[in-house]
């Protein structure tokens, strides 16, 4: 039933993103979740921003501030988030580099996919902790999988619902997201429970593809623009710190809870 080279959500121009071919189930019920779901989140900060429209042939036909959402990337994706060569395109030393991160922080790599960036930073924050979370079950037992390895056990991976990631309040160093925030279904309600799980003076940071420059060989809806996560944050209670653009084809934006 499955495609080796993913549904039809692929961030990948090279991956056709149709109707064509067999559909990931665990996508199909994601978009349908996210299609059918009733805006709930009437008092997440931000939630009067939603609209709906067409849906283009890789985004769900709603829309936060103007931006079309990207569908979600189907956990067959994940041994593209595994290639070896990202190593050399999206330099994760740097990344991690950026972020920063001191021994005992708790973290939450929000979106982890097969677990790009828990693997890199469950070493650095130990005897803390990286809750390793996400939506998708199959991605949830590779991240099970990952933190069984040696010096992966302070790796929680944690599933969340679609608005909601559930992370305990006041607990969180760090939420980091790379190239989830635009394929968020809830944006407003997602970012709502991440502030919450913050502690205060705790950080969000999104890194994300960027939109501005063509040359970024990423599909449309899988790209952001600086101004437009920016803009997105503006009815939230964060401070806007820094644009870093240290990374090959990423922003790297680092907002902090007041
Ligand atoms: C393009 S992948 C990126 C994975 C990982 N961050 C990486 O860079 O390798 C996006 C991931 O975000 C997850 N995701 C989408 N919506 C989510 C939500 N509401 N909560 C948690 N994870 C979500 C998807 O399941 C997918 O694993």
């Amino acid at each position: 039933m499955l495609k080796s080279d993913g549904p039809n959500c692929h961030p990948n121009p090279r991956k056709p993103c149709s109707n064509r071919g067999v559909v990931s189930f665990a996508c199909a019920a994601l978009l349908a979740v996210a299609i059918t779901m009733p805006f709930s989140g009437a008092a997440a900060p931000g939630a009067a921003e939603y609209g709906r429209g067409a849906a283009s042939s890789d985004g769900i036909g709603r829309f936060y501030h103007g931006r079309e959402i990207a569908r979600v990337m189907g956990f067959e994706g994940a041994s593209w988030l595994d290639r070896p060569e990202r190593e050399r395109e999206e330099r994760p030393d740097r990344l991690v580099e950026e972020l920063r991160i001191e021994p005992g922080m708790t973290i939450a790599d929000v979106g982890a996919g097969s677990g790009y960036l828990s693997r890199r930073l469950a070493p650095l924050v130990a005897p803390g902790k990286v809750y390793a979370v996400d939506v998708q079950p199959q991605m949830i037992d590779l991240l099970k999988d990952l933190a069984r390895e040696p010096g992966m056990g302070n790796i929680v991976p944690w599933q969340d619902a679609v608005d909601d990631t559930k992370l305990p309040a006041a607990s969180l160093d760090l939420a980091v997201m790379v190239d989830v925030y635009h394929e968020l279904a809830y944006p407003a309600e997602v970012v709502e429970s991440l502030v919450r799980a913050l502690k205060p003076g705790g950080r969000l940071v999104f890194v994300e593809y960027r939109a501005e420059d063509p040359a970024v060989p990423i599909k449309a809806l899988h790209k952001m623009t600086a101004a437009q996560v920016r803009l997105e944050m503006r009815d939230f209670p964060l401070r806007f710190e820094r644009d870093s653009e240290s990374l090959p084809l990423q922003h790297l934006i680092v907002f902090r809870k007041n």
